[in-house]
């Protein structure tokens, strides 16, 4: 791959499958990868320890992305309320686009990339699933790792988020008009992210 300008924009709903494909793409076309929720859930993890939300946003350095608290349910949830607020996404605006334009390549997955954060992108993607089937990935993975929600809290939580981010005023969770759709709810994984390379090797 040339040293130019190619991003891809891979928006859609929490558990849809949205980072495994990012990872795949990225390693796949030898692009950087930046998982933008993860600078929410910074934003999240340093409310709940006392911050202001839009300080927080304004301050956040890359290291703070390397946290180990930020895949618990309290930052995400955390995570989706202060993503509601406009000073927070503003204040994370910059480093997203400098990120995207940087020389090589660069996959962003979130909600807004292809509506908000770079509406020119080369290649835009919505990765979706039914909520439960979501739900139900989202209790296996939580199920391995030692936890005891039940499948109807952890239903509960991704309708919960996704009803948030979808009603809130500033970016909400939708797919841009060009946007290729894919919905992963009968897919493997590796069919998903064959669909999701296929769509992407069209643009380049
Ligand atoms: O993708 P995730 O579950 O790590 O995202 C955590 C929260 O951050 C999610 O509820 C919505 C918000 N988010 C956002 O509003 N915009 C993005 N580009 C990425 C995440």
């Amino acid at each position: 791959m040339s040293e130019r300008v190619f991003t891809v924009a891979i928006d859609g709903p929490a558990a849809a499958g949205k980072g495994t494909v990012s990872k795949a793409v990225a390693a796949h076309f030898g692009f950087a990868h930046l998982d933008t929720g993860l600078l929410y859930r910074a934003v999240g993890a340093k409310v709940l320890a006392g911050q202001e939300a839009e300080a927080a946003a304004s301050a956040l350095v890359p290291a703070d992305l390397e946290a180990s608290n930020l895949r618990s349910s309290a930052v995400a949830e955390a995570a989706s309320k202060v993503a509601a607020i406009e000073a927070v996404r503003a204040a994370l605006v910059a480093f997203q686009r400098s990120f995207a334009e940087r020389p090589g390549g660069a996959v962003l997955d979130g909600r807004d990339i292809g509506t908000v954060i770079c509406p020119d992108a080369a290649a835009k993607l919505f990765v979706t699933a039914s909520a439960e089937v979501r739900a139900r990935r989202r209790f296996e993975e939580l199920r391995g790792k030692g936890s005891d929600e039940t499948f109807a809290q952890v239903l509960a939580d991704v309708e919960a988020r996704d009803a948030r981010d979808m009603a809130r005023a500033h970016a909400p969770l939708r797919p841009a008009d060009d946007a290729v759709l894919i919905d992963t709810s009968d897919m493997t994984i590796e069919q998903a992210v064959a669909a999701a390379i296929d769509a992407i090797g069209l643009r380049l």
